[in-house]
């Protein structure tokens, strides 16, 4: 089967992207995002390409080509759902916030709509594409909705698996040039031709080797095994960076060291003040609740060591900061360079930044924060997420800045959440002459130059160096 219509429900930091590479490398098809988010479709569809809601890296360049080609941007779902004869499912699943499996499971409800919705509207056979991560066997919930809440006239429907592996930051380069693209489906012959309808898909651009086909478990575990790894290796880095500090190693020689072994290999061992992003915690978290749902208790403790490990370095990072300025932080002004989870991206979903300033916050700090991307309302936003405080208290306890001079003007401390590589170039002389004495910068992300720092006057702290 020739693919000429998709649709994709969600237009965020997965789909937005995903679509628009899929768009500029196939003119043939027709590629529409929904959303039900109105603003959000109006942002993708802004005349000027810098006002996209998501930022990437190249992503303006692939929208501008694409856009009013073959690529759409819609709030008609049901519209875009009839036309498609494959549909990607890219909405957000968060980790529930309330009831069974509170603070655990993913919250399913989004796709739920989404799968209903489809079954609702569809008059022709579809291919359902499984793009935002799920638990394992989520494929077998959808397929029950579909088949059976629909209009029941023989429509067929088969589910895929297809995981996105981008990272954020680098999401235009990691679509163009993926490691490898996963297709997971039934084995039956209709499954496997589901299956080589999205192969055909990506091997407009992706190599025939690259684009591994399995079952359809296998390919939602994989992504979900893939992220524990990832997120266990900085875990590790991070555990072995406090426990430098005691003994005089300094970790990004560790680092460097155990990362020429080419079975442990160099990425991802970098040491910082915690991982952040959508999707590390959520899917450990995942992954724990479904080994508990199968009594693997070994397997769930396991995992979820990762995450204490991760809990404790944020958590330490901000004692640190406590502790250095004479175990009392009350009425300071502590600078914050960066919020977002990493450089490159304005996403800020479980940014370390957030847990370092909720408990600077409770040490009655004065917070000031400068992101090059990151704008204030998303930052109160993220506060006011974790009702610690009122709204208000938030907004009088943290100030956004939109220079990052004048966020440390004044400053008794510096603190460095993003590796933004900005901030490797400014006029570090000029900031330490407007700071409160002792200046000090706690560098959670390694990234500053030590040597120049303390020629200046500055205490300079690092993760992971005897100090
Ligand atoms: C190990 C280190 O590899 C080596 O660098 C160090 O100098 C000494 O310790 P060794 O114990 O000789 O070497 O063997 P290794 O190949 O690492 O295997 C260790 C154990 O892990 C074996 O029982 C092996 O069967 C097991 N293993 C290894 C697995 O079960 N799965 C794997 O993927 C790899
Ligand atoms: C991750 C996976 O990399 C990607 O394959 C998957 O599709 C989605 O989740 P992302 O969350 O966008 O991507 O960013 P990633 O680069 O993996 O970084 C996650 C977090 O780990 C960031 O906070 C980053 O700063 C931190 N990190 C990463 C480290 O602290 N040290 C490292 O060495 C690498
Ligand atoms: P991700 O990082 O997985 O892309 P986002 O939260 O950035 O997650 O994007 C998910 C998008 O899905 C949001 O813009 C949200 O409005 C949209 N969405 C959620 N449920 C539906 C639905 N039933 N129909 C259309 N869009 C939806």
């Amino acid at each position: 089967m020739k693919i000429k219509n998709i649709c994709c429900i969600g237009a965020g930091y997965v789909g937005g992207p995903t679509m628009a590479v899929i768009a500029q490398k196939c003119p043939d098809i027709k590629v529409t995002v929904v959303d039900i988010n109105a603003d959000r479709i109006a942002a993708w569809n802004d005349e000027d390409i810098s006002k996209l809601p998501v930022y990437e890296p190249g992503l303006d360049e692939v929208v501008a080509e694409a856009r009013g080609r073959n690529l759409f941007f819609s709030t008609d779902v049901d519209k875009a759902i009839d036309e498609s004869q494959m549909i990607f499912m890219s909405v957000n699943t968060p980790t529930k916030t309330y009831g069974k499996g509170k603070g655990m499971a993913a919250d399913l409800k989004f796709i739920e709509l989404c799968a209903r919705q489809i079954a609702k509207v569809a008059k022709d056979d579809k291919i359902v594409v499984e793009k935002s991560t799920l638990p394992v066997r989520t494929a077998s919930a959808i397929k029950n909705i579909l088949d059976n809440t629909g209009n029941g006239n023989g429509i067929k429907f088969q589910i895929l698996s297809n995981p996105e592996f981008l990272a954020e930051g680098t999401a235009i380069p990691d679509l163009m040039n993926p490691d490898r693209v996963l297709i997971g489906g039934d084995t039956t012959p209709e499954g496997q031709e589901a299956i080589q309808a999205l192969v055909d898909v990506y091997a407009n651009w992706v190599p025939k080797e690259q684009i591994l086909t399995t079952n359809i478990w296998s390919s939602e575990l994989s992504k979900l095994t893939a992220n524990a790894f990832l997120a266990q290796r900085v875990s590790s880095i991070n555990a072995m960076s406090e426990l430098c500090e005691k003994t005089g190693a300094d970790v990004n020689e560790v680092a460097k060291a155990i990362g020429m072994d080419s079975r442990i290999g160099p990425k991802f061992l970098k040491a910082s003040v915690g991982f952040g992003g959508s999707c590390f915690q959520k899917d450990i978290l995942n992954l724990v609740y479904i080994a508990k749902t199968y009594g693997l208790n070994e397997v769930a403790d396991y995992w979820e060591q990762v995450i204490i490990m991760n809990d404790h370095q944020k958590k330490r990072f901000a004692d640190n900061i406590v502790s250095t300025l004479y175990n009392t932080v009350s009425g300071k002004k502590i600078a914050f360079l960066g919020w977002a989870f990493k450089k490159d991206t304005n996403d800020t979903r479980e940014s370390a930044a957030i847990y370092v300033a909720d408990d600077l916050l409770n040490e009655q700090a004065r917070v000031s924060v400068y992101d090059p991307k990151v704008v204030a309302e998303r930052m109160y936003a993220n506060l006011d997420y974790l009702n610690t405080r009122t709204a208000e208290e938030n907004r009088e306890g943290l100030e956004v800045c939109k220079d990052p001079y004048q966020a440390c003007e004044g400053s008794h401390a510096i603190a460095v959440l993003t590796e933004w590589d900005e901030f490797k170039t400014y006029d570090w002389q000029n900031i330490y002459d407007k700071m409160q004495k002792p200046a000090f910068v706690f560098d959670g992300r390694g990234i500053l130059d030590k040597q120049q720092l303390k020629d200046i006057g500055f205490v300079y702290y690092k993760i992971g160096e005897d100090n």
